[in-house]
């Protein structure tokens, strides 16, 4: 396991919320303090205070690109995936002026989905969302079914933050350039947890998130295929290769490329498979504990390796959770004003409200150990028994 844990997680209950945001690595602490220290220059400066910064930036776009098998200059670094996301999306509508049709789906992250409200809104775009099936899955056929030739974008999740669910990304992608159309997909929970490369998944545009892969939040990147054309979302002084103005916050994204590193380690060292046998194993302790009461939410083999979404029959999610001191981690349902309802992303795939109101989501992560395994499950089995 990785050495050493932040500080952040020693005297707190049991962490399983990796996919709501992680603790920043402290080697990625390490490597961003100096840019905040010392080396506080503008990279823009021709003078000597802006030479490291200069540096590190080059060397942060390197590295994230090096995580996607993309190409450094491929890399505009922003301030968060859901601007990534309005950048991939306002930015290839926008630009696509002719082509006025947008395909996203029913299980996206409320950035993608509220960006496409409002380019409908705003811009008189098209939208058609696809459905998904019982297990989250988008189907080939559906995206063929209602792509057109004014179609200028499809923007599909590589991985749900609620389930896991992978998509079939490389399919997918197959389609929209059959018809002449770009391919953009938020990659936010995927990038560190399974490998990803640009060209073997055939995307065009591609969003990757900082505070989802141990780098702070706020700073997030968005891949661009060398040729995609993109309106930019904020104007001015030409840098991120004039796509994203706004002087660099080169310390954030020299995390995110210390981040970057660490994840494509993680992907080799056995890290990754570490983590999906503790997954494993707290659905098999979990299940072993409450027989026949206990769903798995989505689909059990295309899925993160870190992600663990249960209903448990004649339970309440938020309601257990808060009696489960001894762990941290969501529920499957959202709270307004007091009031829970359904996720939506459980709701499209068809689980009925009694069973997506009894949802947790349990997400792992580097510093899971075996022991938070054991705790998790006893915690969440005394709630249940009481
Ligand atoms: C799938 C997905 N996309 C986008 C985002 C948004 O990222 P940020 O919080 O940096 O805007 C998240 C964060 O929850 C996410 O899970």
């Amino acid at each position: 396991m990785s050495d050493p844990a932040p500080p952040g997680l020693a005297d707190g209950p049991v962490y399983l919320d990796y996919n709501a945001t992680t603790p920043i690595d402290p080697r990625v602490l390490d490597a961003l303090l100096p840019y905040l220290r010392t080396d506080f220059g503008n990279p823009s400066s021709s003078h000597v205070y802006g030479e490291a910064p200069h540096a590190a930036l080059d060397t942060a776009r390197t590295r994230v690109a090096d995580l996607l098998g993309a190409r450094p200059g491929e890399i505009v670094f922003t301030g968060s995936g859901s601007e990534s996301n309005l950048l991939a999306l306002q930015g290839v509508m926008v630009a696509r002026g002719q082509r006025a049709h947008l395909i996203a789906q029913v299980t996206e992250h409320p950035s993608v989905l509220q960006t496409c409200r409002a380019l409908e809104r705003l811009h008189g775009v098209r939208v058609t969302l696809l459905p998904v099936s019982s297990d989250g899955h988008v189907d080939p056929d559906a995206l063929a079914a209602a792509i057109g030739d004014d179609t200028a974008l499809v923007s599909i999740m590589v991985a749900n933050n609620e389930t896991g669910v992978l998509q079939p990304i490389q399919e997918l992608a197959a389609i929209a350039h059959r018809h002449g159309a770009l391919f953009h997909c938020d990659a936010a929970q995927a990038a560190g947890k399974i490998a990803l490369d640009v060209d073997t998944l055939g995307v065009d545009l591609l969003t990757v998130v900082g505070h989802k892969m141990y780098a702070p939040k706020g700073i997030a990147a968005l891949y661009v295929r060398t040729g995609v054309e993109l309106e930019p979302v904020v104007h001015g002084g030409g840098q991120e290769h004039g796509l994203r103005a706004g002087t660099e916050n080169v310390a954030f994204a020299v995390a995110l490329g210390a981040a970057a590193e660490l994840a494509a380690a993680d992907l080799t060292d056995g890290t990754v498979h570490r983590i999906a046998r503790l997954r494993d194993e707290l659905h098999r302790k979990l299940t072993e504990a409450l027989p026949c009461r206990l769903h798995l939410n989505g689909a059990a083999e295309a899925r993160l390796p870190n992600t663990l979404n249960i209903s448990i029959d004649g339970c309440l999610g938020h309601e257990m959770l808060a009696a489960a001191s001894e762990i941290a981690a969501s529920t499957g349902s959202a709270c307004h004003s007091g009031t829970h309802t359904p996720s939506p992303v459980l709701t499209a795939m068809g689980i009925p409200e009694q069973r997506a109101m009894a949802t947790v989501r349990l997400s792992l992560g580097r510093w899971t150990t075996l022991r938070d395994i054991e705790t998790a499950t006893a915690a969440l089995t005394k709630v249940v028994a009481t």
